[in-house]
């Protein structure tokens, strides 16, 4: 049994979706929540830049913050970095596109998936890859969403706007008739209304957010990680941009358990 929290991280307020999975699965889980909400949107940066960002966050998780596990809960940082964060750090690291992969394989009826995630995240390969080393027999068409991510950080999640730029980007996710997309950017979730009207009723939306938590309950139990105190777990929450305005926005978008916000410091490693 081992008592330290679960590290996670995202560039901003993405990963509370599957942070909120974790709390609901893992109710006395303690758990460290880094949004880099100073250098969002990460999408649109080179995934070197990525990387090296990734790893600063995630060694200031182990290294400062002392957490047992690494939860990467975005799918650009996983796609940048998920194999040397891996490599490099001495607690278990768990990634975001695996998870949301095994779902949507499940879930599919007609064999064709869509994949909607950051300009960063499609142009790595990384959905086309997780698919090939599934063995899954589905065709996949994947689809860039540049800008969705920016009114998710508004806390614009319902406007007549993102409706209208929905209905463009998910186009050639709709012509290719599938009948499941994967939400392969942990911001999307936020969206899912949007989405979803536009995708019409037929399309299941998956996100990763609860697999990684089922994931994540998994290695625990295997590795006999999980915390062993009684009592009520605490979950910090620290944003490297404007602290307030994370409490505010976040706390609608993932619920009570928000109610402090810490700023971020970390060193270069
Ligand atoms: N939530 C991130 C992801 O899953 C975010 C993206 C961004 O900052 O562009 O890819």
């Amino acid at each position: 049994m081992d008592d330290r929290p679960i590290g996670m991280f995202d560039s901003g307020f993405g990963g509370l979706t599957v942070a909120r999975a974790l709390i609901d699965l893992l109710p006395d889980e303690d758990l460290v929540y880094i949004g880099d909400t100073g250098r969002y949107p990460y999408g649109p940066r080179p995934l070197d830049e990525v990387r090296h960002f990734a790893r600063q966050i995630a060694g200031a998780l182990v290294d400062d913050h002392g957490v047992k596990m690494v939860v990467v809960a975005c799918n650009t940082a996983s796609a940048a970095a998920l194999d040397l964060l891996r490599f490099e750090l001495e607690v278990p690291v768990v990634g975001v596109i695996e998870p949301g992969v095994r779902a949507a394989v499940q879930a599919t009826r007609n064999r064709r998936i869509g994949v909607i995630g950051t300009v960063g995240t499609i142009s790595s390969g990384a959905y086309q890859r997780a698919v090939r080393s599934h063995r899954a027999q589905v065709e996949l068409t994947c689809s860039a969403c540049p800008g969705f991510v920016e009114f998710v950080e508004r806390g614009e999640t319902d406007s007549e706007q993102v409706h209208v730029l929905a209905e463009r980007l998910l186009h050639p996710v709709k012509e290719a008739g599938v009948d499941t997309l994967l939400l392969g950017c942990t911001h999307y979730p936020f969206l899912a209304r949007t989405i979803g009207d536009v995708m019409g009723r037929r399309v299941v939306l998956v996100s990763s957010a609860d697999e990684t938590a089922f994931e994540v309950r998994s290695i625990l139990e295997d590795t006999g990680l999980g915390r062993r105190s009684a009592g009520k777990a605490n979950h910090r929450f620290i944003s490297s941009g404007d602290v307030d305005l994370f409490r505010q926005l976040g706390r609608r978008l993932l619920g009570p358990e928000l109610d402090r916000v810490e700023p971020a410091t970390w060193t270069d490693r």
